[in-house]
């Protein structure tokens, strides 16, 4: 892949208020692009990030052809440049590719259009504690066309966001039953625009009661829990770690990925099964549940302080420092930052 670069004149690196990151509310310098067309990727280029020129009939617009992943990349006491699991990012999207009827990117450009990006970038990988450079590859249709048919020409683009926390506090989610987010045979598990769109509503709708998220049931029944919408979901339940099975309604997270894993790995006693909302409310009731927490690559590990369920608000109890999150977050933490060693290859290491 030969990647032709044009360079900003003028970084905007020195308007960053490093105080206050946020999430996302900076973009970095450049971007990263290439076309489909006639069945095949090129014109691969770094550019500076600016706006695109697309046509109104663009098909995007209209039918939603478009993917998109969230990974970080972190910097070690060395001023190393580490990017955690971009090749679990790069099968996932192109399995959301191939749902959505699209071309796939090949891995290996996934990858090396990413670290391409970064070693222009590189000054964007903050230092300080807890963040991160988000990166969000993503691709949709550009065929300017009203009528419905797969398209014919894509792009590809990668854009970089500096990463802190994104949520400031623990959360408050409402277990929602009557609007459904995914359902079996659908797109749930494909990272793509639709999913995120058809949570809108019912989540402003919840919001409105103080609620941050909603915990999604299954469609068929509303009887057990699947995700978050921007997170897998984790409960631990007589000092049990639980977390809903994927299937093709729940997105296959990285970070939940990793926790499964590094629980193994810390002899934390995991299952992968069904929760049925009313296994969580009787052991909110009885107080057999400890923790309830959140997992994603924007999110990291964010605990879940309350949850709703029919106009009732259950409150968890707050976490002490050995709990199985905090050890768990420690953990991942330690590997994404290069604090420890990297025995699962999770870390891809920027030349
Ligand atoms: C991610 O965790 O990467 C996501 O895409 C979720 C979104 C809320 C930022």
């Amino acid at each position: 892949m030969k990647i032709n670069v044009k360079r900003v004149r003028e970084s905007k690196l020195t308007k960053v208020n490093f105080s206050d990151l946020g999430f996302c509310k900076y973009h970095s310098d450049h971007m990263f692009i290439a076309d489909y067309e006639d069945g095949k990727w090129s014109n691969f280029r770094i550019t500076p990030h600016e706006d695109l020129n697309l046509s109104p009939a663009c098909t995007t617009l209209h039918y939603g052809q478009t993917i998109f992943e969230g990974l970080k990349a972190y910097k070690n006491k060395k001023d190393e440049i580490l990017i955690f699991r971009p090749d679990k990012n790069a099968t996932r999207f192109n399995k959301s590719a191939q749902r959505m009827c699209m071309p796939t990117f090949p891995e290996k450009y996934f990858i090396q259009s990413i670290t391409e990006l970064l070693k222009i970038d590189k000054r964007w990988v903050p230092s300080q504690e807890n963040s991160s450079l988000y990166i969000r590859p993503l691709m949709f249709a550009m065929d300017s066309y009203i009528g419905i048919k797969p398209g014919d020409k894509y792009v590809f683009i990668i854009i970089c966001g500096l990463a802190g926390g994104y949520y400031s506090e623990p959360v408050n989610v409402k277990i929602e039953t009557k609007f459904t987010r995914a359902v079996s045979g659908g797109v749930g598990f494909s990272k793509t625009a639709a999913n995120y769109a058809a949570a809108l509503y019912p989540s402003v709708e919840a919001q409105k009661d103080g609620f941050h998220q909603l915990i999604w049931t299954d469609g068929k029944e509303h009887k057990y829990v699947e995700e978050s919408g921007t997170m897998n979901l984790f409960f631990v339940i007589d000092n049990k770690l639980i977390t809903p099975p994927l299937g093709d309604t729940v997105l296959d997270g990285v970070t939940r990925d990793s926790i499964i894993i590094l629980s193994k790995d810390l002899g934390i006693d995991i299952e992968i099964r069904k929760i049925s909302v009313d296994e969580i409310i009787n052991s909110l009731d009885n107080n057999s549940i400890k923790e309830v927490f959140g997992a994603g690559t924007a999110a990291t590990i964010a605990p879940i302080k309350t949850i709703g369920y029919k106009n009732k608000k259950y409150h968890i109890p707050q976490l002490s420092r050995d709990s199985i999150s905090s050890t768990l977050l420690k953990s991942l933490n330690s590997i994404k930052y290069g604090e420890t060693e990297d025995k699962f290859g999770w870390i891809l290491k920027l030349n």
